[in-house]
């Protein structure tokens, strides 16, 4: 089993770094090739570099560890290659206004994962992960003990095995908060199950239930 990384930046670097540590096989794509090339080399025989298209074909599943943007024009140009592909989505509605601040992107309640959702061919298995730490956070809290939690969020059962053994094999305790529906909940600006809403804290597993079954907008 191989996994795609497209995007080998804050997020896409760290979690090529912690799959590969936990003995998955890696495929990298970046916008410029040279730097999955680059990443690809410190990584070792695990880990290869290939075009975003090569990539996906090669892959069963691909982590999209690209901006909100990105990821509509990659849909748009490669959305055929991910027909019976599951997607796995970090994606926050986050962009930059001309000042540099970070700026929410889409409406209040609308989350990222539900606008990926349905940009993808319905042969798409899509589940919404990996985004529910900050980067420094995803880099420094895999393999504690007790492991710490990253949700996930997906109607489709073939994406939440895929993203579990992702998670498991990265050094995490995956926790699945519902359907796409529930996105929002595990997305920035906003959601409750978010780092940053959480003041910065990493949750256990028992901890990640409790805060799941709080749920404030129930
Ligand atoms: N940073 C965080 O703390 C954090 C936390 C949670 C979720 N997220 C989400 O995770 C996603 C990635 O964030 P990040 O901080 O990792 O971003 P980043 O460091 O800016 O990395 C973005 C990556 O996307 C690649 N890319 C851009 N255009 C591309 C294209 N057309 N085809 C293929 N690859 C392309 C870039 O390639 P190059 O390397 O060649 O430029 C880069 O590797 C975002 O949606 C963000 O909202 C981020």
């Amino acid at each position: 089993m191989t996994t795609a990384i497209i995007g080998t930046g804050n997020i896409g670097g760290t979690l090529a770094r912690h799959l590969v540590r936990g003995g998955e096989p890696v495929v990298l794509a970046a916008k410029d090739e040279a730097n999955a090339t680059a990443l690809a080399q410190e990584l070792g025989e695990l880990a290869r570099a290939a075009s975003v298209e090569e990539a996906i074909a090669e892959a069963d599943a691909g982590v999209f560890a690209v901006w909100l943007d990105t990821m509509k024009e990659l849909i748009a140009s490669d959305g055929r290659l991910l027909e019976n592909k599951v997607v796995i989505d970090p994606s926050n509605p986050l962009g930059f206004d001309a000042s540099g601040q970070m700026t929410r992107t889409l409406p209040e309640g609308e989350s990222a994962g539900s606008v990926v959702a349905a940009l993808l061919p319905a042969g798409a298995h899509y589940v919404k992960a990996f985004g529910t730490l900050a980067a420094d956070s995803l880099a420094t809290a895999a393999n504690r003990e007790p492991r710490a939690v990253l949700f996930y969020a997906t109607d489709d059962d073939t994406a939440a095995k895929a993203v579990e053994r992702l998670i498991q094999t990265a050094g995490f305790e995956p926790l699945n908060v519902g359907g796409v529906t529930d996105a929002v909940r595990i997305e920035m600006p906003g959601g409750d199950l978010h780092q940053a809403s959480l003041n910065g804290a990493i949750l256990d597993l028992e901890e990640a239930r409790s805060a799941v079954a709080a749920n404030p907008s129930a």
